[in-house]
């Protein structure tokens, strides 16, 4: 009997579950048996007098909006209005930070793979998330100083510093800084992430393997790099971009996305540290720096600074 009608729920049409009240199911069992092919008129009758119910996947259901809308817990006590804005924007951000990584971890595939138009089009994608990460800082700054500071106390030490997502981000465009991982607990799994990206390639290590399978006479000591390090500038590779700019206009044309995406990411600082100065001035940051003059110090350090070197010989 469990067999027949496994099989019939099996039969039925994808996302239709059958419900069959338990009577009936006896009923359909002695119908059935003992040879579920010869009785599938009978099944049929049977299925009618089910309660066939749409599983519809809803709008809540498939975004987990129920889940997604239980995690904002400002903790100032009211709580204070302007929390909530806080909170969200920076889940806001993890969630596209997520998406990047998931887009870059693709992008660094079709790289291997040299699938170039694909690769362009995620880059497109990335940079087009990236520009609306930086005017989300508008939002924050409606934040005026005393709206922060009512909340500001219950933030300890935590700080965007601590953002792991952020720092593996960082780690993939190569932006490699073994010191940042002090930070986390060693060994937890925000440490094990990171350090996993400081030992990978970056973006740019996968750009110049897609160019040496391009046929581009990237050098080997680069495709042989500690990739633990921050890849340095090298001046025959940028003979190599002077060469494919003027001549591979595909190639160029993913270059120049890489540009687009290097811009966005200064971009973001800068708003970023504008927007830390306007709230907090001069005061340290929760996450124990000196505030504005660290952010300051991370600033016009693009990620692929052989595509700004050659901008003068094009
Ligand atoms: C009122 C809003 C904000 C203020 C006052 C603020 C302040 C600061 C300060 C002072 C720092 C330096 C580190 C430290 O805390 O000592 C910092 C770092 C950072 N913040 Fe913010 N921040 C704000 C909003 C955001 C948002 C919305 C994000 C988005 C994820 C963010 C991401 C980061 C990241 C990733 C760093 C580390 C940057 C680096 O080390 O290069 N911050 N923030």
């Amino acid at each position: 009997m469990a067999g027949a009608s496994l099989r019939w729920l099996f039969a039925a049409p994808q996302g239709y579950i059958i419900r069959a009240p338990p009577a009936t199911l006896l009923t359909y069992a002695v119908l059935s048996a003992p040879a579920y092919n010869n009785n599938f008129i009978a099944a049929s009758k049977y299925a009618a007098t089910c309660q066939v119910l749409i599983m519809s996947v809803t709008y809540s259901s498939y975004l987990k909006v129920d889940e997604l809308l239980q995690c904002q817990h400002p903790l100032s006590d009211g709580p204070e209005h302007d929390e909530l804005l806080f909170i969200t924007i920076h889940q806001s951000y993890e969630l596209w930070f997520k998406q990047v990584l998931h887009e870059l971890d693709f992008l660094m595939e079709l790289f291997n793979k040299g699938d170039r138009n694909r690769a362009l089009h995620t880059l497109k994608r990335v940079d087009t998330i990236y520009r609306t990460l930086i005017q989300q800082v508008d939002i924050l700054e409606t934040l005026t100083p005393l709206e922060f500071l009512s909340f500001r106390d219950r933030l300890s030490t935590a700080s965007g510093f601590q953002s792991y997502q952020f720092r593996e981000l960082e780690f993939l465009f190569g932006a490699k800084d073994a010191s940042k991982l002090d930070v986390y607990e060693k060994d937890s799994g925000h440490y094990k992430r990171i350090e996993k990206r400081l030992q990978s390639p970056t973006l740019w290590d996968a750009f110049l393997q897609l160019l040496k399978q391009e046929g581009y006479a990237v050098p080997e000591v680069l495709l042989k790099r500690d990739w633990t390090q921050r890849s340095e500038p090298s001046e025959k590779v940028q003979k190599l971009l002077i060469d494919i700019y003027r001549n591979d206009p595909l190639l160029a044309e993913i270059c120049e996305a890489l540009v687009d995406i290097d811009t966005s990411l200064q971009q973001w600082r800068y708003r970023h540290v504008k927007m830390v100065e306007r709230t907090i001035g001069s005061k340290m940051g929760t996450g124990g720096s000196s505030g504005v003059g660290y952010l300051q110090s991370t600033l016009f350090r693009p990620v692929f600074p052989d595509l700004w070197a050659i901008r003068a010989e094009l």
